[in-house]
């Protein structure tokens, strides 16, 4: 076979084994998110749907000089693994197969749901580790029962009967459950020692995302965070995913609202341009709405929500432009709306000497459209770092984050087209290609 020149001699920086063998994919959480992941998954590898939105399946990287015309589709330049070889579980509350869950979040037409009903009828969520404590608006009969180290041990036996029942090579789960309540690190998150003391002690203070994640790190499978949950983001499980040579990434996935906001204020400061007030308000009626109808979780969401805007315009550097910025997020649920979110933004800028002009942006969205794909690509690339040797946090996906991870005491990056310019200079350098700076000097020697 002729290798395309992308591939010829090739000098990896990081050697990365082939992505031989199955993949399974593990959710805690089978709501809208997840299955529409799972039946968007399904409809593509039939041919009846096309992987819209998702950068590893469509993107491509640009490598060497633009006047060499290589610019080979991401999946063919790093060794992702093929759909066809993914396999899919996870946990709920609630006992309905991914079908009937599906059916139940009405994201997809039953039409196209239907065609592909058998693979979706297959995956039984298997019972949670729940806390009404940490979600107060739900409550469901699939549960586990016992200490909080009792439920870890669970969790772990569960994810090796998937890994031996599904003949898989390799795993990753991704939190696609509902956002919990707000809460910072405790003691009990500092060491991993304090961490299983406190799962044998069921402190209160470890949540169950907490004791997913857990759970995920001790049998080495990656974990990636879609909601503003602190799980993984305490020294006990990044220490652990560390020791055990796990990457991890989180949190919360960037759609709708914030999608727009990382992509807007980045050009405003671009231009020097200064802002007095942003406001954001959005009606939303899935079960995600619901449960963020109750303060404790809109606290989580708000947090990463609104960090955004402060970490781009960088008030402190810039005071006479955004040191008086109002920010404000709402969030109301709207049952009607299901799904098809609807966002209004009201931004008030201002130029040349002060003059105020106003930007107003309605998106009508679809939420777990956008977020389909990106559960998509955090499985594919955290499977990539996981067998390119990559531990602890990719913060080269902060590129699918609200509230991207990074390394104790450094500032995250929001600004959508840095974040997309690491994510692609980390494939380059992982595969040992030049990195491009848009510096450009030698075409104009
Ligand atoms: N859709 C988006 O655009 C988007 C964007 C950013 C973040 N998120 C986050 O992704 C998550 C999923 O969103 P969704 O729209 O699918 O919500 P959803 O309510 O439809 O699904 C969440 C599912 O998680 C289950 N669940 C709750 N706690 C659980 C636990 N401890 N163990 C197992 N299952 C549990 C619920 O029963 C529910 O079925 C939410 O936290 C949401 O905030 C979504």
């Amino acid at each position: 076979m002729n290798l395309p020149e992308f591939q010829e001699e090739r000098k990896d920086n990081i050697k990365t084994t082939p992505a031989e063998g199955r993949l399974g994919v593990l959710m805690p959480g089978m709501g809208s998110v997840s299955t529409t992941f799972m039946a968007g998954v399904e409809a593509v590898k039939r041919g009846l749907a096309e992987p819209v939105g998702s950068l590893t399946q469509l993107g491509t990287v640009r490598l060497g000089k633009r006047t060499d015309a290589r610019t080979p589709r991401i999946k063919d330049f790093v060794p992702l693994a093929d759909l066809n070889d993914l396999v899919f579980g996870g946990w709920d509350i609630f006992d309905d197969n991914a079908y009937d869950a599906a059916v139940h979040a009405g994201v997809i037409e039953k039409s196209m749901l239907d065609q592909v009903r058998e693979p979706l009828e297959r995956i039984k969520p298997m019972s949670a580790v729940f806390d009404k404590e940490y979600v107060k608006r739900l409550d469901g009969p699939n549960v586990k029962q016992g200490s909080k180290m009792d439920k870890a041990q669970m969790l772990m036996a569960d994810i090796e009967s998937f890994r031996k029942d599904n003949d898989c090579a390799r795993l990753a789960m991704v939190w696609c459950g509902s956002t919990e309540v707000f809460h910072r690190p405790e003691k009990v998150h500092q060491t991993l020692k304090d961490f299983e003391c406190g799962l044998q002690k069921n402190d209160p203070d470890i949540a169950p995302s907490q004791i997913y994640a857990y759970a995920a790190l001790k049998s080495g499978v990656p974990f990636a965070n879609g909601a503003p949950n602190l799980t993984t983001d305490v020294p006990a499980l990044l220490d652990l995913s560390k020791q055990n040579n796990v990457p991890i990434c989180g949190k919360d996935f960037k759609t709708g609202q914030t999608f727009m906001k990382t992509l807007l204020a980045p050009g405003f400061k671009a231009r020097m341009l200064g802002m007095k007030g942003w406001y954001s308000t959005n009606i939303l009626g899935n079960r995600d709405g619901e449960v963020l109808d109750d303060p404790g979780s809109f606290k989580s969401k708000e947090e990463t929500k609104l960090s955004v805007l402060e970490q781009i315009l960088q008030p402190d550097l810039y005071p006479n432009l955004y040191g008086d910025l109002y920010h404000a997020v709402r969030i109301n649920y709207y049952p009607p709306r299901g799904d098809q979110k609807e966002g209004w933004d009201n931004i008030d800028i201002f130029g040349w000497m002060g003059y105020p002009m106003q930007v107003k942006v309605n998106f009508l969205c679809r939420d777990s459209i956008l977020a389909a794909p990106l559960v998509l690509d955090l499985v594919l690339f955290l499977d990539l770092a996981q067998r390119s040797g990559m531990r602890g946090i990719q913060e080269w996906l902060s590129f699918y984050f609200k509230g991207p991870m990074t390394a104790p005491g450094l500032y995250p990056e929001h600004d959508i087209f840095i974040q997309l310019m690491k994510l692609k200079n980390t494939l380059r350098h992982m595969r040992g290609e030049e990195l491009i700076t848009h510096l450009g000097l030698e075409y104009y020697d």
